[in-house]
């Protein structure tokens, strides 16, 4: 029996994808919101015998996001899960940053949680259940440098987990954050190969971080287990313990 339809931006690659293969595991059918073809996602999908719906959106776009939540509302209703994963981190220092990196950082990163939460809370509202996971970054803790727009925007991500868990607390909605250290995808690699080197050394378990290895805090986020557990930030960083 399907756990109702987990809808996961930017699931066509990277982090994404393997949170949209372990939701599949634990029995949800998936919904993509992704810029790029899930067609590879599809196919993961499939073979654990879920069902799998795809659309072209651009998290950035109220109108984008609209669409593909009333196409959703069809072809695989109940939502029951949201997890807020698509993300940007261009590397360039705060002089490199003009106001339009900056924006369009702000835009994926904090504005897609935003609009995805207004396509989607108000259903989850309304049936009274729900799992909204948003994806923040433990940069936001540490020594980031060649990040302020990033670091900006995931700590944004923490505050408006926060604020909105509160809104929906009594509604059956809960609202967390997973902050993944830093984790081995394509996209990570070809923005900075070397901290790859150096930055596993100072985790507890001073190896790098696989997609696989934190799927396991989204499903939990995203389980009846933690009916109970809100406006949270669980790190999933190997232990890369400050302070
Ligand atoms: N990889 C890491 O080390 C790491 C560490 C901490 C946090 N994160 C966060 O995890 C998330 C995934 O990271 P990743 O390394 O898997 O990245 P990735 O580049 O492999 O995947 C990101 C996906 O988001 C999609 N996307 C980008 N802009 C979009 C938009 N406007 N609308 C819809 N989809 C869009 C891309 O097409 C891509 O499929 C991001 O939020 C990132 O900030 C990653």
């Amino acid at each position: 029996m399907s756990k109702g339809t987990a809808v996961i931006t930017g699931a066509a690659n990277g982090i994404g994808q393997a949170y949209a293969q372990r939701l599949a595991i634990d029995g949800f059918d998936i919904a993509v919101a992704d810029v790029g073809d899930a067609t590879a996602t599809k196919a993961l999908i499939e073979a654990e015998g879920r069902r799998f719906f795809a659309a072209k959106v651009d998290v950035t776009s109220p109108a984008s996001t609209l669409e593909f939540a009333a196409e959703v509302a069809k072809a695989l209703p109940p939502v029951t899960a949201l997890v807020n994963n698509a993300g940007i981190y261009p590397w360039k220092s705060f002089e490199e940053t003009d106001y339009d990196l900056w924006r369009k950082v702000i835009s994926v990163n904090l504005d897609g949680p935003f609009l995805m939460c207004k396509a989607f809370v108000p259903g989850m509202v309304e049936r009274k259940l729900g799992r909204i996971v948003n994806v923040a970054s433990t940069t936001f803790w540490l020594n980031s440098t060649q990040m302020t727009s990033y670091v900006a925007s995931k700590g944004g991500v923490i505050g408006f987990t926060r604020a909105l868990a509160g809104e929906v607390g009594a509604s059956g909605v809960t609202v967390n954050v997973i902050a993944p250290g830093l984790t081995n995808t394509k996209s990570m690699r070809s923005e900075n190969q070397e901290i790859f080197d150096y930055l596993p050394k100072v985790q507890a378990i001073p190896r790098v971080i696989e997609p696989s290895d934190i799927v396991g805090v989204v499903s939990f986020l995203c389980s009846a287990d933690s009916a109970f557990v809100t406006g949270q930030t669980i790190a999933a960083d190997g232990g890369n313990i400050r302070n």
